[in-house]
């Protein structure tokens, strides 16, 4: 009995041990049970979240990804009252059509410059049409008057939580700079490269001797200034004024109104706290070719005056700056008679180049360049150089910022031949991430109004980087190595809606 009344103590204890210990089991098995199934629930929830985001993402970038045809044509072509000038139009050209763009009298110009009743108008325009782009209206800001913003390009203030909208006010008189002999003359090569025919109006040349060429006559508006606007939705935009100004009387300064201040760009340094902007700074005749460097406390300006030079000892003309994720920001500019690019990094402060400089699309002529990056590769929309004429658009890309940069093609989609050979009758400035959705981006673009300057137009299209290339440009065990960069043709398009917290 003892043993037995022992036992069943033991078991008593065994089993209230046991019955402890599995009890103190069950609970850790329903709680880690209850920990699997919320975890579960948890991956369920999160894959239905990554599904649902990935849904929304194809749905907005399939939206922005919508191929749009045009109709459009002209037949047939006019005849061109420069016979010497198309004797020189090789094959790559831009088509004839683009005579009749430029030609201010023709139907062609007036269906692509629409009056100003068209504009895009963030005070009048009825709910159906708020947040909508119409690339080539007129775009009028929150006083009613239209931005004056060319060769422009954007930046998010983290500070302000605000973009600024930096670029050329044009608001002045389009003159021809020219005919006064030959000293408004730009001669030789670097008419070659800009290939200046397109401008018929406003050239007049002369042949000389080792087919160099004489242009006597470039269309240009007294320097006004940079323009700043600042926006929270990028679709409305209110004048913040003119942020570096012209200078009316010292004919000797950079900024002489003679002169020429082209593509203003802004970045911020992190480290200075300083908003620097940089700009293609000439003379009227295009051979000063050197960038010009503001500085100032506040993104909305005053804007100090620096300095000018020509980078690396260089020729600089069209250029743009970029800043990488790491803070290090670079000078991209048409050199050598616009003949190639160089890229150089700045200064730790912004102010000035380094040493650092390399020369890509070499004997390319290329311009208009427009730096964004994605996914860890760096790419970059260009023009050709056909002077206020539109021409082909070209992407390229490289793995680092300094190159080696290759070409992947011409990245404008929709529209028709003569839209996707012309850039859609514009030409690049500026690309800007499109905040939230990852791999889309606006391209911003001008579509120049050589008659009267300041009535140029902006393209804001979608730019979207992924998919595969029609035509790769490079291999890699039989796949291609880039992905593809495509600009889609909107009539009237917009951002989708809540993309700043998608
Ligand atoms: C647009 O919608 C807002 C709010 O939905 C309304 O207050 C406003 O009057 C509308 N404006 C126009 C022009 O329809
Ligand atoms: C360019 O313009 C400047 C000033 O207007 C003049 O002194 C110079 O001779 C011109 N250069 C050429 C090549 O025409
Ligand atoms: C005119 O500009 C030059 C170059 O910036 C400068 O050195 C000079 O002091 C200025 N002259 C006057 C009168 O402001």
């Amino acid at each position: 009995m003892g043993g037995r009344s022992r036992q069943p103590k033991v078991l008593a204890f065994r089993c209230y041990a046991a019955s402890h210990r599995s009890l103190t089991m069950v609970v850790w098995c329903l709680a880690a049970l209850v920990m699997v199934v919320n975890f579960h629930l948890l991956l369920v929830h999160k894959e239905d979240e990554d599904t649902r985001v990935h849904e929304i993402h194809r749905s907005i970038v399939g939206e922005l990804e919508k191929v749009e045809e045009e109709k459009f044509r002209v037949s047939p072509p006019r005849s061109r009252r420069n016979p010497r000038a198309v004797r020189r139009k090789g094959e790559q050209k831009p088509p004839s059509v683009v005579d009749e763009f430029l030609d201010e009298s023709s139907s062609v110009h007036a269906m692509f410059f629409p009056e100003r009743k068209m504009a895009i108008d963030p005070k009048n325009d009825g709910n159906d049409s708020v947040y909508f782009y119409y690339p080539g209206r007129v775009w009028l800001d929150t006083a009613g008057n239209p931005i004056q913003a060319h060769g422009g390009g954007v930046i998010y203030d983290e500070k302000s939580e605000t973009y600024f909208w930096y670029g050329e006010n044009k608001d002045g008189k389009t003159y021809k700079a020219h005919s006064k002999g030959a000293d408004r003359c730009v001669q030789g090569a670097l008419m070659r490269a800009y290939n200046f025919p397109a401008v018929l109006d406003s050239v007049y040349e002369a042949q000389l001797p080792g087919d160099m060429l004489q242009v006597c006559s470039v269309r240009k508006v007294d320097i006004v200034g940079v323009s700043c606007y600042s926006s929270k939705d990028l679709w409305t935009w209110r004048n913040e004024g003119v942020v570096l100004r012209g200078e009316e009387k010292n004919a000797t300064h950079d900024l002489h109104k003679s002169n020429v201040l082209e593509r203003p760009k802004v970045i911020y340094n992190d480290r200075t706290g300083k908003y620097v902007m940089w700009m293609h700074i000439d003379d009227t005749n295009y051979t000063k070719a050197s960038v010009g460097v503001a500085i100032s406390n506040s993104p909305t300006g005053p804007f100090s005056y620096l300095y000018s030079k020509r980078p690396h000892d260089c020729e600089s003309r069209d250029m743009t700056i970029f800043k990488d994720d790491n803070g290090k920001a670079y000078l991209i500019y048409s050199s050598e008679d616009n003949s190639e690019l160089h890229i150089g990094q700045l200064t730790d402060d912004y102010l000035d180049v380094t040493n650092n400089m390399r020369r890509f699309l070499i004997a390319q002529h290329r311009e208009a360049p427009a730096l964004f990056k994605y996914d860890g590769t760096y790419y970059m929309i260009t023009s050709g150089c056909t002077g206020w004429a539109p021409n082909t658009a070209l992407a390229h890309a490289a793995t680092s910022v300094m190159g080696p940069w290759e070409t992947l093609g011409n990245p404008c989609v929709g529209g028709n031949d003569i839209f996707r050979s012309t850039t859609f009758f514009s030409q690049s400035t500026f690309v800007l991430p499109i905040p939230g959705l990852s791999g889309s981006f606006i391209f911003m673009a001008d579509r120049w109004n050589p008659s009267e300057l300041r009535d140029s137009r902006y393209l804001w299209l979608p730019l979207t980087v992924g998919g595969l290339p029609d035509e790769a440009a490079d291999y890699s065990f039989m796949f291609p190595l880039w992905s593809r960069v495509s600009i889609y043709w909107h009539r009237r398009w917009r951002l989708p809606e809540g993309w700043r917290e998608s």
